[in-house]
């Protein structure tokens, strides 16, 4: 075994040492694992596994077999593995299944497209726990296939957590079952926005869908084989137009009949602050929580406009009874009512930034976007922190400034820059952020976020110091995979 070769791995693993030889696994090549390994061997390798039950014969390439084992192993950590490749077979360890299921994506990353694996031995283990992928499903209701191959993407790339965002004021895409309108009416809208929202166009044509409870649980639990955990985010009491749409008294003005919101942007309207409100988002809050098992729920929590509740009598009354200085605390006094309601049902709340000048709940995490400078914020405050900063893990934004870059919110970020963030250490992980007003394709969403979310699959997972040429070689050499999965990347610009 040799020093670290440009093998196209990504995220880049801890160490690689490789051999001369190579392996080659044909389609029945045994398979010897925990089961829900073996499976996931069987499906990510397109192996039938019949070699498991067949009698041994004298040539290694035909009874080359794959081991994998859980083994005790503290230097792993609870995700990391050991993979050995040699002339007699795959033989890999983790201490979990977590980083079994890692060992297998390095293994679907290292064959090539002759089917052959090269002789290596790789210690992986990642650098932060939380490696995010957010993916806004309430701007355009992006089809329930997509969401399963995103979450195979992001596994192949050892992202363990989709923070799906399911509900904004242009639609509401999760079925509640105790508030049927939620869907019918609120994962509907009449039009949407044309060109750049600040042009202030809209069209008449109709958009609208929603995912069904059933559908969820069946995409959380093949999102849990693969070691992805999704993160549902419900976002409250801003960003809610869509809901009073379907229920009117939620509003500020029980009188007025909103729309779903065409335009992309924020809306002015807001949840009101009764006891009947706070009912209803917990009552929703249930239902998520027994979708979703995963122990963080997002509450939101971010840009949300004071002006309804500044000229609002009841919230004045809310403001006076809680005992707050004034209503921009009505948002810090929202957040804890439904952080306190998930405490109850045994899970922690994940906000946005907003919510640190405001009282960021007992126990919840916060999703520092708005710069790196309020990840730092955060840190300060001695808060559990995933560092979001816009600046280098928004993907929706632009990546040139070329005559033919498909319309993006804002810019730039190109792929270096994403690949540069340097987290502090002290953060619990890192998370790209795909919002879709400006994606209504599937095709788009696959543009802006690849390679991008590779690159940040890497800044957090690989301790290493950062290399963007070799990040580049071995992106190059990645992406014929990403080719035989028909992921629809945005081409990779020369190094300049
Ligand atoms: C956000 O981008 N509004 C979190």
């Amino acid at each position: 075994m040799s020093a670290p070769a440009d093998l196209p791995l990504i995220p880049r693993p801890h160490s690689v040492r490789t051999g001369e030889g190579h392996l080659t696994l044909g389609p029945d090549a045994g398979v010897h694992a925990p089961a829900e390994i073996a499976e996931l061997v069987r499906e990510t390798l397109d192996l039938t596994g019949a070699g498991a039950d067949a009698p041994e014969t004298a040539d290694p390439t035909e009874t080359a077999e794959i081991r994998l084992s859980l083994a005790d192993d503290p230097e792993l950590g609870t995700e990391g593995y050991r993979l050995l490749v040699a002339a007699d077979g795959v033989r890999g360890t983790a201490g979990t299944l977590a980083g079994l299921r890692w060992a297998v994506q390095t293994l679907r990353q290292l064959r090539g497209r002759d089917g052959r694996l090269p002789h290596v031995e790789i210690v992986d283990r990642p650098r932060y726990g939380w490696r995010g992928a957010h993916l806004d499903v309430a701007r355009w209701c992006h089809p329930l296939p997509f969401l399963y191959r995103y979450v195979d993407l992001l596994a192949l790339h050892k992202l363990n957590t989709l923070h799906l965002h399911l509900t904004d004021d242009q639609g509401w895409r999760f079925e509640v079952q105790r508030y049927p309108r939620l869907t019918e009416v609120g994962g509907f809208r009449d039009g949407s926005s044309v060109g750049h929202s600040r042009e202030g166009r809209t069209d008449d044509v109709p958009h609208g869908g929603y995912y069904s409870q059933r559908e969820l649980r069946e995409l959380v639990a093949h999102a849990a084989r693969r070691g992805v955990r999704i993160m549902p985010e419900i976002d409250a009491p801003g960003h809610m137009q869509a809901a009073i749409a379907a229920y009117p008294w939620l509003g500020n003005d029980p009188e007025r009949r909103l729309p779903v919101r065409r335009e992309w942007g924020i809306s002015r309207h807001v949840l009101n602050t009764s006891d009947r409100a706070v009912e209803f988002v917990r009552h929703v809050l249930d239902e998520v929580a027994d979708v979703f098992p995963f122990g963080y729920v997002h509450i939101g929590g971010d840009e949300v406009p004071p002006h309804e509740w500044a000229a609002s009598a009841d919230a004045a009354r809310r403001v006076a009874a809680e005992g707050l200085s004034g209503p921009e605390e009505l948002l810090g006094w929202w957040s804890r009512q439904l952080a306190d309601h998930l405490a109850g049902l045994g899970r922690r709340a994940a906000v946005w930034d907003e919510l640190i000048e405001h009282g960021v709940p007992e126990g919840a995490a916060v999703f520092a976007w708005r710069g790196e400078k309020r990840v730092r914020r955060a840190l300060a405050a001695g808060l559990d922190t995933v560092a979001a900063p816009e600046e280098f893990t928004y993907l929706d934004w632009a990546e040139s400034d070329a005559p033919d870059e498909p319309l993006a919110i804002r810019g730039l970020l190109p792929l270096s820059k994403v690949y540069g963030y340097e987290p502090k250490d002290a953060v619990l992980g890192v998370q790209g952020q795909v919002w879709s007003e400006y994606l209504p394709t599937t095709e788009l969403v696959e543009w802006r976020a690849f390679p991008r979310l590779a690159a940040l699959a890497e800044v957090g997972w690989s301790a290493e110091e950062r290399d963007f040429p070799a990040f580049h070689r071995r992106l190059t050499g990645h992406l014929p995979l990403l080719d035989a999965l028909g992921v629809g990347y945005r081409p990779l610009d020369p190094i300049t």
